[in-house]
């Protein structure tokens, strides 16, 4: 049984589905702070498997300990439950570290309990980069000063799992640095969930397209790049659900070298704000209601992977293009939208 943790969000949903349909059994711990039952009903129209679901707070020892009573059979947790807006971090940063790192620590707890092998796949960010200095961004780029709270339990996060790694030969780990995910399942059964006023770009794009949000502002295009907008790595969701497949197979195959590993999951390829609004406009057939604005606190200029480890290492890389991400998140919100 292969735990996964925040497992009715976003990413975590997308890659319960990539895991069902490699037959893993599936148990997933949500406490729907961020999420909705509306999504295992989601993935169960995808792919009718029985998924084991627990509502529990990952910050309370005591019922987490329960879970790992109930399910002796869990040998492998896939880890995403997390608070994940870097600019509610800023203004919230006390709920981040205690939600983020308690979590966390509570899981490994349960983890270093058991007596066999159990490894462990952490959902990182490339934020723990920060302003990196060269690009395409590798993984032996300079962790440098976290630019927000949630990037700081990222890299906290990392560290504690690197600790524990060297300890407990029981724990191997794989952290998975995602750069920008975007788009919806082909089935447009589960997609990124409007639960909260989003703060992504590519969400708020889609809501300016369909005119539940009036005008998109492009933080800034004063900036050292082709257009003097920011650089993202947008990568499809799917690719980055499969990437856990991968990593979960290799932890267990044990064919990983070392304890703690780290991957960059991105397309290599970097595309500005100005640039993804021209794409929508050429999808979607509409003139998209934008201005430019001042630049955002915390952002970089460019931020983009070099994947090579990833392929090289997991046989991993993505497949899918900016346009299949950009359409499938253009035509998730139409279908929410009832269009
Ligand atoms: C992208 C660009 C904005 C909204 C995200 C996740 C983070 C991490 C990395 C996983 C920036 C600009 C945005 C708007 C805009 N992923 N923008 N107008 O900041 O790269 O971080 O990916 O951990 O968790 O948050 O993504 O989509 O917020 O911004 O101009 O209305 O779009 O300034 O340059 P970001 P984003």
């Amino acid at each position: 049984m292969i735990l996964v943790t925040g497992g009715l969000g976003y990413i975590g949903s997308h890659t319960v589905v990539e895991l069902l349909e490699n037959d893993f059994e599936v148990l997933i711990i949500d406490d729907l702070s961020n999420s909705s039952m509306s999504v295992l009903d989601g993935i169960n129209s995808i792919i009718n498997k029985n998924i084991f679901f627990e509502q529990i707070d990952l910050c309370n020892a005591k019922d987490l300990s329960f879970i790992f009573q109930k399910y002796t059979n869990i040998r492998a947790v896939i880890h995403f439950a997390a608070h994940k807006s870097v600019g509610e971090s800023v203004s919230k940063p006390i709920d981040y570290y205690k939600n983020n790192i308690s979590s966390i620590l509570n899981v490994i707890d349960e983890i270093n309990k058991k007596s066999e092998f159990c490894p462990f796949i952490f959902s990182s960010s490339c934020t723990v980069y920060g302003k990196a200095n060269r690009f395409p961004i590798t993984e032996d780029e300079p962790i440098k000063p976290a630019e927000s709270p949630y990037a700081n339990t990222k890299k906290i996060a990392e560290e504690i799992l690197y600790d524990v790694s060297l300890t407990n030969k029981n724990l191997s780990v794989i952290s998975l640095r995602y750069f920008n995910p975007i788009g919806a399942h082909s089935s447009l059964k589960i997609g990124e969930l409007p639960l909260n006023k989003p703060q992504n770009l590519i969400p708020i794009v889609t809501k300016t397209g369909i005119g539940s949000n009036d005008k998109l502002i492009v933080n800034g295009s004063d900036y050292n790049t082709s257009d003097g907008s920011c650089i993202r790595d947008y990568i499809h969701i799917t690719d980055l659900a499969k990437a856990h497949v991968i990593s979960l197979k290799k932890l267990l195959s044990k064919d990983s070298l070392k304890s703690f590993e780290v991957y960059n999951l991105g397309t290599g390829k970097g595309t500005s704000v100005l640039e993804i609004i021209k794409l929508f406009e050429s999808i979607s057939g509409l003139k998209l209601n934008y201005e430019i604005g001042p630049r955002r606190n915390g952002d970089v200029p460019i931020s983009y992977a070099n994947p090579a480890k990833a392929e090289r290492e997991l046989g991993w890389k993505a497949n899918l293009s900016l346009k299949e991400g950009l359409s499938s998140a253009w035509n998730w919100e139409k279908k929410i939208n009832n269009l």
